[in-house]
């Protein structure tokens, strides 16, 4: 038999999936048949959503689904080719106006999802031979692939370790000036902690780095009516590159690169996933155009984001949970041992009658020894409703000798 089937068969008979469906501790794949809201529908029960990146709460909201479906009507379902070719509907130059606008940039780029983003923009960015990248060692898989597929010599790829600047200050020493990315995460994705980029600025200036944010995280979260990280620490001049997905506070999918025009420009000439992948759907983006009409007016709704995860933060360390650095609304509870991670994600899910959906992230997406349950929060979340899923996860917990 060929290797390479004779390789997914042995996966498929005794990989880890395997081992862990037949435990009863498989936690993927799970089916939702109602709208990812606060409370849905998960094998014909009520659960509560812990698990959602819709951060503002906007998959729901009535105004932006007539927006999605207007566009629909107008441009039909798809658009069937790349932005270079067939593929550049008036809408997708709107949503790039718009998102330039909001961010505080000369032009944005938009790619159809954010992994196709990063490995579009890194990798056409970066050049192999004499350039350097500095990348946060929690940096998510689009970031760390997306280098990988620049062709940089392993040489010149420096991974420094995660938030520490004297680590970044000890390993840009030797790289030359002028000639080097720091790149990094905004909001952390697995632990909600965010980076101190009012460092990562002062270290670019120093070594004339320039900075690529990933705000997958961030962007309808922090900063000023969700402008992201930057705004957050007003600092949007010193960032040359603010990268970021739709598919989390724009409740769409889709991803965008903004920056300058001369930067844009390049992208659109040379990042291979936006030339050779299709243009994202019309309505998708009217759904991100019309979250945008919404917060730019109205910080409510990220307000009461931040309200909704500072009461469930408080709650979990009052419990005696470990939640690691997070002050955002995504707050890790950290348990450090895969098997009993997975447990508990199933006592959670199982319970009756209202289930608790988070994520349960194991290595590679964390170090090992930092196993943990990935909590996340929406705008749309009421106290009740905290209250009840800190109740159970306290209860369950405490049954597990977790705290
Ligand atoms: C930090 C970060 N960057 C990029 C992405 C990719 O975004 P998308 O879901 O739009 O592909 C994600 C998604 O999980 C992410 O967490």
């Amino acid at each position: 038999m060929n290797v390479i089937l004779k390789k997914c068969i042995k996966y498929d008979r005794f990989g880890p999936p395997t081992k862990a469906k037949l435990l009863g501790l498989y936690p993927y794949f799970n089916i939702i048949s109602s709208e990812q809201g606060p409370v849905v529908t998960m094998a014909d029960r009520e659960v509560i959503m812990l698990g959602s990146n819709n951060y503002l709460g906007m998959t729901g909201n009535p105004e932006v689904k007539k927006k999605a479906a207007e566009a629909l009507e107008k441009y039909g379902v798809g658009t069937t080719g790349s932005r270079l070719l067939n593929g550049t509907f008036e809408i997708h130059v709107e949503l790039e106006r718009r998102l330039a606008k909001f961010l505080g940039k000369e032009d944005c780029v938009i790619f159809s999802t954010g992994m196709q983003a990063n490995l579009g923009a890194l990798s056409s960015l970066i050049s192999p031979e004499d350039e350097w990248v500095l990348s946060d060692e929690l940096n998510h898989a689009s970031i760390i692939d997306g280098i990988v597929l620049s062709k940089i010599k392993k040489e010149h790829k420096i991974i420094y370790k995660h938030n520490d600047m004297d680590d970044l200050r000890r390993k840009i020493r030797d790289v030359p000036s002028g000639k080097a990315m720091i790149i990094t995460e905004g909001i952390f994705s697995m632990e909600g902690d965010i980076c101190p980029l009012d460092e990562i600025v002062e270290i670019a200036e120093e070594y004339d780095a320039i900075i690529y944010l990933d705000d997958a995280h961030s962007v309808g979260v922090l900063g000023s009516n969700g402008r992201g990280t930057a705004s957050h620490f007003n600092l949007t001049d010193k960032v040359d590159i603010i990268m970021g997905t739709f598919s989390k506070s724009f409740a769409s999918t889709g991803g965008f690169v903004a920056g300058s025009k001369a930067v844009c420009n390049w992208l659109r000439h040379h990042a291979r996933s936006f030339i050779f992948s299709a243009s994202p759907p019309p309505a998708n983006c009217a759904t991100v155009l019309a979250v945008l009409d919404i917060i730019e007016k109205d910080d409510s709704y990220q307000k009461n984001l931040l309200n909704i995860a500072n009461r469930m933060r408080k709650g979990l360390i009052e419990a005696g949970f470990e939640i690691g650095n997070s002050t955002t609304p995504i707050i890790p509870i950290i348990i450090g041992k895969e098997m009993l991670t997975f447990k508990f994600y199933k006592k959670l899910f199982n319970n009756t009658p209202k289930g608790v959906f988070t994520n349960p992230i194991r290595a590679p997406a964390v170090p090992e020894g930092r196993e943990l349950l990935r909590t996340s929060y929406m705008a749309t979340m009421n106290n009740e409703i905290i209250d009840e899923a800190l109740d159970i996860i306290t209860r369950i917990g405490r049954k597990m000798k977790i705290i």
